[in-house]
């Protein structure tokens, strides 16, 4: 959560438009202020800060409230400590107004640090932790240190996961320290230097990287014109760590929104090809994997939120396909089985962006027992893949709405094929995901999209929504739930179909919206049952199902795609979220409290 861009080059000016650019792309880890800092020509600071999303301010309001220069540093919010206020927007100043600090993640000790300073008399123009940052290195290098000692000095004092860049405006330096939330270098062809919170942040201008580690830091000197090569520096130790500069694959890709009005539909759209891409994975190396989660002595599949949902379908999965228990378990809760893992345990990490930070602790817990670290993510460079004694990648391409769709099919269509192939059946599962991606692809066609559009203008007013699904369709019943809840603001919850009659029936009222996900396999006469009970009830059922059936008030069709049911089941799901949203009047793209990337517990 929280992005930050920073840049430095030689030239006299252009840096802050620059920024900007990258801040934008940044915006789905956050967005709720943002603010700026640059280097003007008498070697101050100036600022700019605005509550809200970036929106359409441009690089020429930028520059005049900046002015050029060819250094500046931004960031785009999630607020943690502090409201959300111009107050609160990071940049954020020492005393002296020399350094400047942008800054994601939280400082747990924030508040004795805090003390210290208050009692040192430093005046302290915020309520967030990271301000502290910016008054501590001005105290150092008041007792003597340099720049770069004095941020260490604080750094190493930490606790908790952040990650921040420090700007020195009398010393012209910049220095980039990662504990724990990500941080990367760009290298440009001219020699210029970017520092973002992830590839998104320069992806556009270079894709030339060097990765800071944890617990390191990078320094950029910009005393004389062009930056020199970043020097890598270990936070606890302070030695020089030597690194290289690495290419990355990572295609460019339009950020444009390709005619469509919200990011979330042109991404739901995209299935129509994810799917298949998801599965073009090598042979070989799928079944290697696959022999490893066969051969494992415990598998457990680990995810948070949507991706979370997906694990626990994975669990049907491998056990209706592979007839292999794994353990699905989110994320936030995994440390509760460390006693079960052992160096024959396999854990399978599954992430679109491979920051969350739930997972990384997982996967800290996980690696502290010697455990091999299989990871399904859809950002390349990630932590996440870099952590990883493995990786698959999603090939889903960026997915920038806050809302996860084509990930959350791809890591389906991925983790189903992987299932097929620890059954030994990799062909099998090839087809049939070849088929059903075939299968998506004509369901999303404009009259498709228009039904479900009537649907959520006449759904548009419900107080509740409920999702009702059994077998690999009951957590695609709670993804549903999270993909209404974060789009439409709707009260939305998915159960299995099982439960109904243990409480939530009570909650069925005349009306009340009801969503039946049904697929043809032994869960559909009990599934239509409970979609029978509710509508006896007063409910109005919506069956997602391959067959009408009298128990629905609305059938939305869906193919018969086997095994593939929750890939197929949740799409419609997706669309009518969307347009809920819309009807609503809500921007689907940015919702309420949220952010993409969740590097923050
Ligand atoms: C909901 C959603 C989130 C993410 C979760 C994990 O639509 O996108 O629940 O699934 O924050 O994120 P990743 O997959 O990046 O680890």
């Amino acid at each position: 959560m929280c992005g930050i861009v920073g840049y430095v080059s030689g030239k006299e000016d252009g840096a802050p438009a620059i920024v900007l650019e990258g801040l934008k792309r940044l915006e789905y880890r956050g967005y709720d202020s943002w603010g700026m800092a640059s280097l003007d020509s008498k070697g101050g600071i100036s600022t700019l800060k605005r509550v809200g999303r970036i929106g359409g301010a441009g690089s020429a309001m930028v520059a005049r409230k900046l002015g050029g220069g060819g250094v500046a540093l931004g960031h785009t919010r999630w607020a943690t400590h502090g409201g959300i206020s111009e107050r609160n927007a990071h940049p954020h100043l020492d005393c002296t107004g020399r350094i400047a600090i942008v800054h994601n993640g939280i400082i747990e000790n924030y508040q004795e640090l805090k003390a210290g300073l208050v009692a040192r008399k430093h005046r302290l123009s915020s309520d967030t932790d990271t301000e502290i940052l910016a008054h501590y290195i001005e105290e150092g290098m008041r007792r003597g240190m340099g720049f770069a000692e004095a941020t260490r000095s604080i750094a190493k004092r930490l606790k908790g996961r952040s990650a921040f860049v420090a700007l020195d405006s009398s010393g012209r330096q910049m220095a980039a320290v990662r504990l724990g939330a990500p941080l990367i270098v760009g290298v440009g062809d001219g020699g210029e230097l970017f520092i973002s919170s992830d590839v998104n942040g320069f992806l556009e201008r270079t894709n030339r990287v060097m990765y800071i580690d944890d617990d390191e830091m990078a320094l950029i000197s910009f005393r004389r014109g062009a930056p020199g090569a970043p020097k890598f520096v270990s936070v606890p130790r302070g030695g020089e760590v030597r690194k290289r500069v690495i290419k990355i694959g990572w295609k460019r890709e339009s950020w444009s929104k390709s005619g469509y009005k919200h990011f979330l539909i042109k991404e739901i759209m995209e299935q129509k090809y994810t799917i298949a891409q998801a599965i073009n994975q090598d042979d070989a190396r799928i079944m290697r994997v696959a022999n490893g989660i066969r051969n494992a002595f415990g598998v457990f599949i680990v995810g948070a939120g949507t991706a979370g949902r997906v694990c626990a379908a994975g669990q049907y999965l491998f056990s209706d396909i592979a007839k292999k228990h794994v353990n699905a378990t989110v994320a936030s809760e995994f440390s509760s089985y460390r006693h079960y893992l052992t160096r024959r345990t396999l854990m399978i990490a599954v992430s679109q962006s491979g920051e969350t930070v739930d997972l990384l602790d997982a996967i800290g817990v996980a690696r502290s027992k010697g455990t091999r670290i299989l990871s399904l993510v859809n950002v390349f460079g990630s932590t996440l893949m870099r952590v990883s004694d493995e990786s698959l990648m999603l090939n889903a391409g960026t997915e920038k709405s806050v809302a996860s769709t084509k990930a959350t099919t791809a890591q389906l269509s991925l983790l189903t094929l992987l299932a097929y192939a620890t059954a030994g059946r990799l062909k099998e599962g090839k087809r049939l995901l070849l088929n059903t991606a075939e299968q998506v692809n004509d369901m999303l066609n404009p009259r498709y999209e228009e039904r479900l559009r009537k649907l959520a203008r006449q759904l548009r007013r419900s107080r509740d929504i409920f999702i009702i699904g059994r077998g690999v369709n009951f957590p695609m019943a709670e993804e549903a739930a999270i993909k209404l809840q974060e789009t439409s603001y709707i009260h939305a919850h998915g159960f299995a179909g099982g439960e109904l009659k243990h409480g939530p029936l009570a909650l069925i009222r005349k009306g009340t919206p009801c969503i039946v996900l049904v697929a043809n396999d032994d869960t559909k006469h009990e599934t239509i049952s409970n979609a029978m009970e509710v509508r006896a009830r007063g409910g109005y059922v919506i069956g997602i199902a391959p067959e009408r059936n009298d128990a629905f008030d609305y059938w939305i069709r869906v193919p018969d795609a086997g095994e593939a049911s929750p890939i197929v089941n949740i799409i419609p799901v997706q669309v009518l979220a969307y347009h809920l949203a819309v009807a609503r009047g809500i921007n689907p793209d940015y919702p309420r409290n949220l952010a993409k990337s969740v590097t923050v517990k």
